[in-house]
């Protein structure tokens, strides 16, 4: 694979990028892009922390997914003694893919090509001929699967095969305060409602990501039709309000939309409400009641979006929330996960129509799913185009514009909601990790 250090047209390419972002300017081709795609799974993918699972996805010992960090495939597996392991999902004697499917539970897995045996842990405890093909002197212990390391957060399985990454903490650095609000839904914090969709879409994983960064600016136009119907407290007169908030330097983002007067935590059921109280510090507290939707991304490719939803137009109805993976398999192409998470401690009938307002607006069908997946696949078929190779596109929206220095939650906090200050700040660090500077 050509890189950037073997690349100096590259290289060149990307210290432009870099600094057109800082700027206002992002370049559109990059949404579709074969060389950007190859040098994305290099130095990006392959360097950061990547979601794996949530923790409730594998409750019991011998429970496992498999899932991916950039193109390689892993198994994350719940041992006996109840650790959480990710190995990649390859046989180390000839390469053959261990585990066939997406989730189980075993105990162990056995290669269906010459039979060796690993345990979930990744151990391997089987070869067959040990002692008259190997003498005896194949020492199993050097040929267990190859580990990722993992760090988790709330529930949150994160991977990386970089030795040299930085802890999950400083990863985040800060932005667990606004991830709280979907992952501590209550005493018990949050828990998966049933596996997640997953769907082959052509579109750019950066596209996805962007928009749940924080992109209220669409809304109102792309969703139009929750407007009118009433699904949404809100109304597009008002939409703008609120607040972006991002981590410098570390490319998360979060869009905390406002509306006027709208009671603190509606769609949460009252007691469910005085328990997450609880569980939050009362700096949380009072960004959260100021919170009608929130939308964030945790880069690169980790999603979240928390918002009541109701089956009758003007109700309040439910809070949801759906939490996303954007796994890029190709340019301008990505495999969506999408997962429904519901508070642990909620009654069944609240998960429930938590799940249906989830599975009308963001699943698979989801009628906002729709709404947006038709737009990105447009976009990045655009962004493939000749013409598209000399485009840059204006993040020019709230250039300007200072800290609200009022709000209690960390990083760059800026009004109104619709701001691309964002955005800026997660292709910055897009930039830096491709650059080798991350
Ligand atoms: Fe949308």
């Amino acid at each position: 694979m050509t890189t950037q250090s073997e690349n100096p047209d590259m290289e060149a390419r990307l210290r432009d990028i870099r600094e057109g972002i800082d700027h206002g300017r992002f370049p559109a081709y990059v949404f579709n892009d074969q060389e950007i795609f190859d040098l994305e799974q290099e130095k990006l993918f392959g360097q950061a922390w990547t979601f794996l699972a949530h923790e409730s996805e594998i409750p019991k010992p011998g429970d496992y997914v498999t899932r991916y960090i950039g193109n390689n495939n892993l198994i994350v597996a719940r041992d006996e003694h109840g650790e959480i392991h990710a190995n990649l999902n390859m046989c180390r004697h000839r390469g053959n893919m261990m585990c066939k499917s997406e989730m189980g539970n075993a105990s162990h897995f056995r290669c269906s090509y010459h039979g060796w045996v690993y345990k979930n842990s990744g151990e391997l405890i089987g070869v067959p001929y040990l002692a008259e093909g190997y003498e005896g002197k194949l020492k199993r212990k050097d040929w267990g699967l190859v580990k990722a390391r993992i760090d988790t957060y709330e529930g949150l399985v994160f991977g990386t095969f970089n030795e040299d990454a930085s802890s999950l903490e400083d990863y985040l650095g800060g932005f667990q305060f606004y991830l709280d609000l979907y992952l501590k839904q209550g005493p018990n914090g949050s828990e998966v409602h049933g596996p997640p969709d997953h769907w082959i879409t052509e579109t750019d994983w950066k596209i996805a990501a962007e928009n749940f960064a924080g992109d209220g600016y669409h809304t109102p136009v792309a969703h139009q039709f929750g407007f009118n119907l009433g699904y949404f407290p809100s109304s597009g007169a008002t939409h703008s309000q609120g607040w972006a908030a991002s981590i410098p330097g570390k490319g998360h983002g979060i869009g905390l939309g406002h509306t006027p007067g709208f009671t603190p935590f509606a769609g949460f059921p009252d007691a469910l409400t005085a328990e997450i109280k609880k569980s939050l510090t009362p700096d949380q507290v009072e960004v959260f009641s100021n919170t009608r939707t929130a939308v964030g991304t945790v880069f690169p490719n980790l999603s979240f979006l928390m918002q009541p939803f109701s089956l009758i137009p003007g109700e309040t109805g439910v809070r949801f929330v759906t939490m996303r993976l954007y796994h890029p398999i190709g340019p301008g192409k990505c495999e969506m996960y999408s997962w429904c998470l519901v508070p642990k401690d909620a009654s069944d009938e609240y998960k429930e129509a938590a799940y249906q307002a989830y599975t009308l607006t963001f699943a698979q069908a989801g009628t906002f799913e729709q709404d947006d997946l038709e737009n990105w696949a447009r976009l990045t078929r655009m962004a493939k185009s000749s013409a598209a190779k000399g485009i840059e596109f204006p993040y020019l929206m709230g250039m300007e514009t200072e800290r609200d220095e009022d709000f209690r939650g960390p990083g760059h906090v800026v009004k109104p909601y619709v701001n691309d200050s964002n955005f800026r700040n997660l292709w910055g660090r897009w930039a830096d990790y491709l650059l080798g500077e991350a």
